[in-house]
């Protein structure tokens, strides 16, 4: 990646790495999970006991700063939650979760799922990657070049995930849903989470065909912004704005 996929920003904010280690420190989690870890650059971030679920990690960096402890699941994750209890590692229900997995949406509709089973009603779960730039970098496929030549960033890739925004706003909207701009893609944080309800099981594959022929081509992203309650970084600046996004 070039020094431009970690800066460039048509839609301004603070970058996302720089948003989560502020909300690490806002929020002060107990507990952390994380789907999609990767090289380990947003698991640093957390302080707190925390479990990282990846198939393929590529950590190159001291993932343990400020942590008691972290374990770590190479496994996909939907293997993780067939086979395992997310609490039993942490030592109580995860606080903070950041799915950034496999981005296509019917992976983290169920990343979320599985996810909220173990979260309290304030946990906050942040998902990545799901405002995309244009409609080139919100395709499925990330070998699909048919919009690349229309597109500012023809080398980006955030997959479909957006598409979980529109399922959770229509069959959950009890959900605070908060869709922060942090560049590249953005970082989309969900509270008042309801551990019991299966709502999304329930519905699971209605829910995934009522939005498989949704593109953001139709929509426009300045209209999905619109439609997700999106919100600038740069307006979440200090804690008390921030709070609230959150709780209050
Ligand atoms: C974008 S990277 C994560 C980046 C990291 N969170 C960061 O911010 O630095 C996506 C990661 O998801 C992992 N992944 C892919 N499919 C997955 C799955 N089914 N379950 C869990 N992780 C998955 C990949 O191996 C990859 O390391």
């Amino acid at each position: 990646m070039t020094d431009e996929f970690w800066t460039a920003s048509e839609h301004g904010g603070e970058e996302y790495f720089a948003f989560l280690a502020r909300l690490h420190k806002f929020l002060k989690p107990k507990t952390y999970m994380e789907i999609g870890t990767m090289g380990g650059h947003s698991l640093i971030l957390a302080k707190c006991p925390s479990l990282a679920i990846d198939p393929e990690f590529e950590i190159s960096t001291n993932i343990m700063e400020g942590k008691s402890t972290c374990f770590l699941a190479q496994m996909k994750s939907d293997r993780f939650f067939e086979s395992y209890d997310p609490t039993t590692f942490l030592g109580g229900a995860v606080d903070m979760a950041f799915l950034d997995g496999m981005h296509v949406y019917e992976y983290l509709l169920r990343d979320f799922i599985n996810t909220e089973k173990f979260c309290r009603k304030n946990s906050v779960i942040l998902m990545h990657d799901c405002l995309p730039t244009d409609a080139h970098v919100a395709r499925r496929q990330m070998s699909d070049q048919a919009l690349a030549s229309q597109s500012a960033h023809p080398r980006w890739w955030a997959g479909d995930v957006w598409k979980v925004l529109l399922i959770l706003r229509q069959a959950r909207p009890e959900l605070r849903i908060t869709a922060f701009d942090a560049p590249p893609t953005g970082v989309v944080a969900i509270t008042n989470l309801d551990p019991q309800s299966d709502t999304l099981s329930k519905h699971y594959l209605p829910l995934i065909d009522s939005v498989r022929n949704v593109t953001m081509k139709e929509i426009g992203e300045d209209k999905f912004r619109q439609m997700v309650n999106y919100i600038s970084t740069s307006r979440a600046a200090d804690a008390e704005t921030t709070a609230q996004f959150f709780w209050l």
